[in-house]
Protein backbone atom coordinates (compact mmCIF):
# COMPACT_ATOMS: atom_id res chain seq x y z
CA UNK A 1 0.00 0.00 0.00
CA UNK A 2 1.43 3.26 -0.92
CA UNK A 3 1.67 6.38 1.35
CA UNK A 4 0.29 10.43 1.11
CA UNK A 5 3.82 11.69 1.39
CA UNK A 6 4.80 14.43 -0.71
CA UNK A 7 2.27 12.74 -3.19
CA UNK A 8 0.23 15.92 -5.26
CA UNK A 9 -3.37 15.72 -4.19
CA UNK A 10 -5.90 17.84 -5.80
CA UNK A 11 -9.18 17.94 -3.66
CA UNK A 12 -12.17 19.63 -5.12
CA UNK A 13 -14.53 20.99 -2.91
CA UNK A 14 -11.53 20.94 -0.61
CA UNK A 15 -12.79 24.52 1.53
CA UNK A 16 -16.50 22.48 1.94
CA UNK A 17 -17.12 20.50 5.48
CA UNK A 18 -15.99 16.81 4.27
CA UNK A 19 -13.53 18.56 2.10
CA UNK A 20 -11.41 20.31 4.84
CA UNK A 21 -11.65 18.21 7.14
CA UNK A 22 -9.47 15.63 4.41
CA UNK A 23 -7.44 18.39 3.39
CA UNK A 24 -6.33 18.52 7.15
CA UNK A 25 -5.54 14.58 7.37
CA UNK A 26 -3.89 14.31 4.31
CA UNK A 27 -1.42 17.52 5.10
CA UNK A 28 -0.82 15.25 8.58
CA UNK A 29 0.50 12.45 6.56
CA UNK A 30 2.77 15.02 4.54
CA UNK A 31 0.99 15.44 1.27
CA UNK A 32 1.14 18.54 -0.89
CA UNK A 33 -2.02 19.50 -1.29
CA UNK A 34 -4.04 21.80 -3.66
CA UNK A 35 -7.65 22.64 -3.54
CA UNK A 36 -10.22 23.42 -6.00
CA UNK A 37 -13.18 25.40 -5.25
CA UNK A 38 -15.38 27.91 -6.63
CA UNK A 39 -16.73 28.93 -2.54
CA UNK A 40 -20.31 27.99 -3.61
CA UNK A 41 -20.85 26.78 0.20
CA UNK A 42 -17.39 26.18 0.94
CA UNK A 43 -15.45 28.94 3.08
CA UNK A 44 -11.49 29.90 2.61
CA UNK A 45 -11.60 30.75 6.40
CA UNK A 46 -12.00 26.59 7.05
CA UNK A 47 -8.79 26.36 6.00
CA UNK A 48 -6.89 29.28 7.45
CA UNK A 49 -4.66 27.59 9.82
CA UNK A 50 -3.32 25.83 7.01
CA UNK A 51 -1.67 28.70 5.22
CA UNK A 52 1.74 28.37 4.03
CA UNK A 53 0.92 24.64 3.72
CA UNK A 54 -1.48 24.12 1.32
CA UNK A 55 -3.02 25.82 -2.06
CA UNK A 56 -5.92 27.31 -2.47
CA UNK A 57 -6.82 27.95 -5.98
CA UNK A 58 -10.66 29.28 -6.94
CA UNK A 59 -12.09 27.53 -9.74
CA UNK A 60 -14.87 26.04 -11.12
CA UNK A 61 -14.76 22.11 -11.93
CA UNK A 62 -16.52 22.62 -14.76
CA UNK A 63 -14.32 25.14 -16.16
CA UNK A 64 -12.16 23.83 -19.49
CA UNK A 65 -8.78 25.10 -17.31
CA UNK A 66 -9.20 22.04 -15.29
CA UNK A 67 -6.90 20.08 -16.85
CA UNK A 68 -4.19 22.53 -17.23
CA UNK A 69 -4.63 22.96 -13.30
CA UNK A 70 -4.09 19.10 -13.05
CA UNK A 71 -1.03 19.20 -15.49
CA UNK A 72 0.75 22.50 -13.60
CA UNK A 73 0.06 20.67 -10.19
CA UNK A 74 0.98 17.43 -11.69
CA UNK A 75 -1.48 15.85 -9.64
CA UNK A 76 -1.16 12.08 -8.33
CA UNK A 77 -4.68 11.92 -6.82
CA UNK A 78 -7.77 14.04 -7.04
CA UNK A 79 -10.40 13.70 -4.56
CA UNK A 80 -13.87 15.08 -6.34
CA UNK A 81 -15.71 16.27 -3.30
CA UNK A 82 -17.19 19.29 -5.67
CA UNK A 83 -20.90 18.75 -6.05
CA UNK A 84 -24.42 20.92 -4.67
CA UNK A 85 -25.14 18.84 -2.14
CA UNK A 86 -28.29 19.75 -0.03
CA UNK A 87 -31.64 18.04 -0.62
CA UNK A 88 -33.84 20.84 -0.60
CA UNK A 89 -32.09 23.17 -2.51
CA UNK A 90 -32.56 20.73 -5.07
CA UNK A 91 -36.35 21.21 -5.56
CA UNK A 92 -35.90 24.49 -6.56
CA UNK A 93 -32.63 24.34 -9.01
CA UNK A 94 -32.53 20.50 -10.31
CA UNK A 95 -30.67 21.70 -13.62
CA UNK A 96 -27.65 23.50 -11.35
CA UNK A 97 -27.48 20.13 -9.41
CA UNK A 98 -27.68 17.99 -12.12
CA UNK A 99 -24.89 20.35 -14.25
CA UNK A 100 -22.69 20.32 -11.07
CA UNK A 101 -22.81 17.12 -9.44
CA UNK A 102 -22.86 14.73 -12.92
CA UNK A 103 -21.60 17.12 -15.77
CA UNK A 104 -18.79 18.14 -13.35
CA UNK A 105 -17.79 14.84 -12.01
CA UNK A 106 -17.29 14.17 -15.82
CA UNK A 107 -15.14 16.98 -16.65
CA UNK A 108 -12.77 15.55 -13.81
CA UNK A 109 -12.76 12.12 -15.07
CA UNK A 110 -11.69 13.49 -18.74
CA UNK A 111 -9.38 16.31 -17.38
CA UNK A 112 -7.76 13.74 -15.29
CA UNK A 113 -7.14 11.54 -17.89
CA UNK A 114 -5.56 13.97 -20.18
CA UNK A 115 -3.31 15.40 -17.25
CA UNK A 116 -2.27 11.26 -16.80
CA UNK A 117 -3.85 11.53 -12.58
CA UNK A 118 -3.01 8.26 -11.26
CA UNK A 119 -6.31 7.80 -9.06
CA UNK A 120 -9.45 9.77 -9.08
CA UNK A 121 -11.99 9.16 -6.33
CA UNK A 122 -15.50 9.90 -6.69
CA UNK A 123 -17.41 10.96 -3.51
CA UNK A 124 -21.22 9.48 -4.10
CA UNK A 125 -23.63 8.73 -1.19
CA UNK A 126 -25.89 6.54 0.23
CA UNK A 127 -28.86 8.99 -1.36
CA UNK A 128 -28.26 6.79 -4.37
CA UNK A 129 -30.06 4.32 -2.54
CA UNK A 130 -32.93 5.52 -2.06
CA UNK A 131 -34.58 4.26 1.62
CA UNK A 132 -33.55 0.70 2.64
CA UNK A 133 -35.27 -2.06 1.47
CA UNK A 134 -33.38 -4.45 3.61
CA UNK A 135 -30.45 -3.46 6.49
CA UNK A 136 -27.64 -3.00 6.19
CA UNK A 137 -27.22 -1.74 2.74
CA UNK A 138 -24.16 -2.98 0.74
CA UNK A 139 -23.53 -1.73 -2.54
CA UNK A 140 -25.64 -4.12 -4.46
CA UNK A 141 -28.97 -3.06 -2.82
CA UNK A 142 -31.14 -1.69 -5.11
CA UNK A 143 -30.62 2.04 -6.82
CA UNK A 144 -33.58 4.33 -6.30
CA UNK A 145 -33.46 8.11 -6.29
CA UNK A 146 -35.57 9.98 -4.51
CA UNK A 147 -34.49 13.27 -5.46
CA UNK A 148 -32.44 15.33 -7.97
CA UNK A 149 -29.87 15.43 -6.00
CA UNK A 150 -29.98 11.71 -5.66
CA UNK A 151 -30.52 11.44 -9.18
CA UNK A 152 -27.56 13.69 -10.24
CA UNK A 153 -25.11 11.38 -7.91
CA UNK A 154 -26.30 8.06 -9.55
CA UNK A 155 -25.15 9.61 -12.66
CA UNK A 156 -22.34 10.77 -12.16
CA UNK A 157 -21.90 6.42 -10.65
CA UNK A 158 -22.68 5.20 -13.76
CA UNK A 159 -20.48 7.93 -15.96
CA UNK A 160 -17.71 6.82 -13.73
CA UNK A 161 -18.24 3.05 -14.43
CA UNK A 162 -18.92 3.83 -18.25
CA UNK A 163 -15.57 5.88 -18.15
CA UNK A 164 -13.48 3.34 -16.27
CA UNK A 165 -14.21 0.41 -18.98
CA UNK A 166 -14.87 2.76 -21.72
CA UNK A 167 -12.10 5.00 -21.09
CA UNK A 168 -10.10 3.25 -18.66
CA UNK A 169 -10.07 5.84 -16.29
CA UNK A 170 -8.60 4.82 -12.72
CA UNK A 171 -11.77 6.36 -10.92
CA UNK A 172 -13.10 4.65 -7.61
CA UNK A 173 -16.49 5.30 -6.20
CA UNK A 174 -16.97 6.17 -2.61
CA UNK A 175 -20.86 6.03 -1.32
CA UNK A 176 -20.73 8.14 2.19
CA UNK A 177 -23.27 7.79 4.51
CA UNK A 178 -24.65 10.58 5.96
CA UNK A 179 -21.25 12.77 7.91
CA UNK A 180 -21.50 14.81 10.73
CA UNK A 181 -19.06 17.29 12.51
CA UNK A 182 -17.50 20.66 12.79
CA UNK A 183 -17.14 22.76 9.59
CA UNK A 184 -21.00 21.92 8.29
CA UNK A 185 -21.86 24.12 5.47
CA UNK A 186 -25.63 23.25 5.44
CA UNK A 187 -28.73 23.47 8.11
CA UNK A 188 -28.56 19.02 8.08
CA UNK A 189 -30.49 17.65 10.62
CA UNK A 190 -27.51 17.21 13.49
CA UNK A 191 -26.31 21.31 13.19
CA UNK A 192 -30.02 22.17 12.90
CA UNK A 193 -30.79 20.48 16.60
CA UNK A 194 -27.41 21.42 18.15
CA UNK A 195 -28.36 25.17 16.29
CA UNK A 196 -32.18 24.80 17.78
CA UNK A 197 -31.02 23.59 21.33
CA UNK A 198 -28.50 26.35 21.76
CA UNK A 199 -30.91 29.11 21.16
CA UNK A 200 -34.46 27.41 22.61
CA UNK A 201 -32.63 25.96 25.82
CA UNK A 202 -35.04 22.93 25.22
CA UNK A 203 -37.63 22.92 22.08
CA UNK A 204 -37.13 21.62 19.05
CA UNK A 205 -39.06 21.86 15.65
CA UNK A 206 -38.09 19.69 13.43
CA UNK A 207 -39.89 17.00 10.34
CA UNK A 208 -39.77 13.77 10.21
CA UNK A 209 -38.72 12.31 13.33
CA UNK A 210 -39.05 8.69 12.52
CA UNK A 211 -36.41 8.97 9.51
CA UNK A 212 -33.02 6.76 10.65
CA UNK A 213 -29.76 7.24 9.25
CA UNK A 214 -26.88 6.30 9.57
CA UNK A 215 -23.86 8.90 10.71
CA UNK A 216 -20.30 9.04 10.61
CA UNK A 217 -17.48 11.44 12.08
CA UNK A 218 -16.36 13.62 9.31
CA UNK A 219 -12.99 12.69 10.89
CA UNK A 220 -13.55 9.01 10.08
CA UNK A 221 -15.25 9.88 7.14
CA UNK A 222 -12.11 11.41 5.82
CA UNK A 223 -9.55 8.48 6.68
CA UNK A 224 -11.98 6.08 5.08
CA UNK A 225 -11.39 7.90 1.95
CA UNK A 226 -7.99 8.01 2.32
CA UNK A 227 -7.36 4.68 3.35
CA UNK A 228 -9.48 3.66 0.02
CA UNK A 229 -7.48 5.68 -2.67
CA UNK A 230 -4.39 3.99 -1.87
CA UNK A 231 -5.96 0.98 -3.15
CA UNK A 232 -4.88 0.21 -6.86
CA UNK A 233 -7.29 -2.69 -6.23
CA UNK A 234 -10.06 -0.24 -5.74
CA UNK A 235 -10.49 1.03 -9.16
CA UNK A 236 -13.81 0.55 -11.17
CA UNK A 237 -15.38 -0.25 -8.20
CA UNK A 238 -17.59 1.10 -5.43
CA UNK A 239 -17.55 1.12 -2.02
CA UNK A 240 -19.56 2.36 0.91
CA UNK A 241 -18.47 4.04 3.61
CA UNK A 242 -20.56 4.16 7.22
CA UNK A 243 -20.62 3.33 10.79
CA UNK A 244 -23.19 0.21 10.97
CA UNK A 245 -25.23 1.77 13.14
CA UNK A 246 -28.39 3.92 12.77
CA UNK A 247 -30.25 6.44 14.87
CA UNK A 248 -33.47 7.99 14.50
CA UNK A 249 -33.48 11.85 14.41
CA UNK A 250 -35.34 11.36 18.12
CA UNK A 251 -32.69 9.70 19.23
CA UNK A 252 -29.99 12.17 18.00
CA UNK A 253 -32.05 14.94 19.48
CA UNK A 254 -31.96 12.86 22.88
CA UNK A 255 -28.25 12.07 22.39
CA UNK A 256 -27.30 15.82 21.86
CA UNK A 257 -29.41 17.49 24.82
CA UNK A 258 -27.82 15.01 27.11
CA UNK A 259 -24.01 15.97 25.58
CA UNK A 260 -25.31 19.53 25.67
CA UNK A 261 -26.29 19.67 29.32
CA UNK A 262 -30.29 20.11 28.66
CA UNK A 263 -32.31 18.60 30.94
CA UNK A 264 -35.84 18.64 28.89
CA UNK A 265 -36.36 18.86 25.81
CA UNK A 266 -39.63 19.20 23.79
CA UNK A 267 -40.01 18.14 20.03
CA UNK A 268 -42.91 19.69 18.10
CA UNK A 269 -43.85 18.78 14.50
CA UNK A 270 -42.88 21.26 11.71
CA UNK A 271 -44.44 20.30 8.60
CA UNK A 272 -42.35 23.20 6.78
CA UNK A 273 -39.38 20.43 7.00
CA UNK A 274 -41.09 17.53 5.84
CA UNK A 275 -39.66 17.05 2.21
CA UNK A 276 -41.63 16.03 -0.47
CA UNK A 277 -40.61 12.35 -0.94
CA UNK A 278 -38.17 11.48 1.72
CA UNK A 279 -35.62 8.65 2.81
CA UNK A 280 -37.04 6.73 5.83
CA UNK A 281 -33.72 4.96 6.61
CA UNK A 282 -30.11 4.12 5.70
CA UNK A 283 -27.94 1.65 7.60
CA UNK A 284 -24.36 1.39 6.16
CA UNK A 285 -22.68 -2.40 5.42
CA UNK A 286 -19.70 -1.15 4.82
CA UNK A 287 -18.09 -4.82 5.21
CA UNK A 288 -16.45 -4.24 1.47
CA UNK A 289 -14.64 -0.97 2.47
CA UNK A 290 -13.20 -2.84 6.02
CA UNK A 291 -12.34 -5.39 4.23
CA UNK A 292 -9.92 -4.14 1.68
CA UNK A 293 -8.75 -1.41 3.63
CA UNK A 294 -8.95 -2.18 7.24
CA UNK A 295 -10.45 0.86 8.09
CA UNK A 296 -13.31 0.94 11.05
CA UNK A 297 -14.86 4.04 12.17
CA UNK A 298 -13.06 5.40 15.70
CA UNK A 299 -15.52 7.94 16.75
CA UNK A 300 -18.80 7.11 18.60
CA UNK A 301 -21.61 9.27 18.35
CA UNK A 302 -21.67 10.71 21.12
CA UNK A 303 -18.01 11.75 21.07
CA UNK A 304 -18.49 12.93 17.75
CA UNK A 305 -21.30 15.22 19.08
CA UNK A 306 -18.99 16.71 21.87
CA UNK A 307 -16.64 17.74 19.17
CA UNK A 308 -19.10 19.12 17.26
CA UNK A 309 -21.02 21.01 20.00
CA UNK A 310 -17.45 21.84 20.77
CA UNK A 311 -16.47 23.67 17.75
CA UNK A 312 -20.07 25.61 17.10
CA UNK A 313 -19.47 27.10 20.64
CA UNK A 314 -15.99 27.81 19.92
CA UNK A 315 -17.08 29.90 16.89
CA UNK A 316 -20.05 31.97 18.41
CA UNK A 317 -22.42 29.75 18.61
CA UNK A 318 -23.50 30.06 15.15
CA UNK A 319 -22.93 28.03 11.85
CA UNK A 320 -21.39 30.07 8.33
CA UNK A 321 -24.98 30.07 7.31
CA UNK A 322 -26.56 31.72 10.61
N1 LIG B 1 -22.38 15.77 4.10
C1 LIG B 1 -22.80 14.52 3.94
O1 LIG B 1 -23.44 13.95 4.86
C2 LIG B 1 -22.49 13.76 2.68
C3 LIG B 1 -22.88 12.41 2.60
C4 LIG B 1 -22.59 11.70 1.44
C5 LIG B 1 -21.92 12.30 0.39
N2 LIG B 1 -21.58 13.61 0.49
C6 LIG B 1 -20.85 14.19 -0.65
O2 LIG B 1 -19.61 14.68 -0.15
C7 LIG B 1 -19.17 15.80 -0.91
C8 LIG B 1 -18.87 16.96 0.01
O3 LIG B 1 -20.07 17.33 0.69
P1 LIG B 1 -20.11 18.34 1.91
O4 LIG B 1 -21.13 17.88 2.84
O5 LIG B 1 -18.73 18.59 2.37
O6 LIG B 1 -20.71 19.63 1.19
P2 LIG B 1 -20.14 21.10 1.00
O7 LIG B 1 -21.22 21.88 0.35
O8 LIG B 1 -19.58 21.60 2.27
O9 LIG B 1 -18.95 20.87 -0.01
C9 LIG B 1 -19.05 21.00 -1.40
C10 LIG B 1 -17.90 21.89 -1.84
O10 LIG B 1 -17.90 21.96 -3.27
C11 LIG B 1 -17.73 23.32 -3.66
N3 LIG B 1 -18.31 23.47 -5.00
C12 LIG B 1 -19.62 23.44 -5.34
N4 LIG B 1 -19.76 23.57 -6.66
C13 LIG B 1 -18.50 23.67 -7.17
C14 LIG B 1 -18.00 23.81 -8.50
N5 LIG B 1 -18.81 23.87 -9.55
N6 LIG B 1 -16.66 23.87 -8.67
C15 LIG B 1 -15.82 23.83 -7.58
N7 LIG B 1 -16.25 23.70 -6.33
C16 LIG B 1 -17.58 23.60 -6.13
C17 LIG B 1 -18.42 24.12 -2.58
O11 LIG B 1 -18.01 25.47 -2.51
C18 LIG B 1 -18.03 23.32 -1.32
O12 LIG B 1 -16.79 23.75 -0.82
C19 LIG B 1 -20.28 16.08 -1.92
O13 LIG B 1 -19.92 15.48 -3.14
C20 LIG B 1 -21.50 15.37 -1.32
O14 LIG B 1 -22.40 15.00 -2.32
C21 LIG B 1 -21.84 14.35 1.61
Amino acid sequence: MGSYENKSIVVTGGAGFIGSTLVRELVRENANVTVVDNFASGHKEFLNELQGEISVVEADILSGDFEKLLIKRDADYVFNLAALPYIPDCYSMPMDFFNVNALGAMNVLLSSKKAGVERIMQYSTSEVYGGAQRVPMDEHHPINPLSTYAVSKVAADRICFTMHYEQEIPVVILRQFNVFGPRETHPYIIPEIISQLSKSGGTLRLGNVNARRDLTFVTDAARAAMSLMLQKKAVGQVFNSGTGIDYSVRDMAEQIAEVMGIKEMKIHLDEVRLRPLDVDRLQANYFKLSQLTGWEPETSFAEGVRQTVEWFNDNGKKWPWN
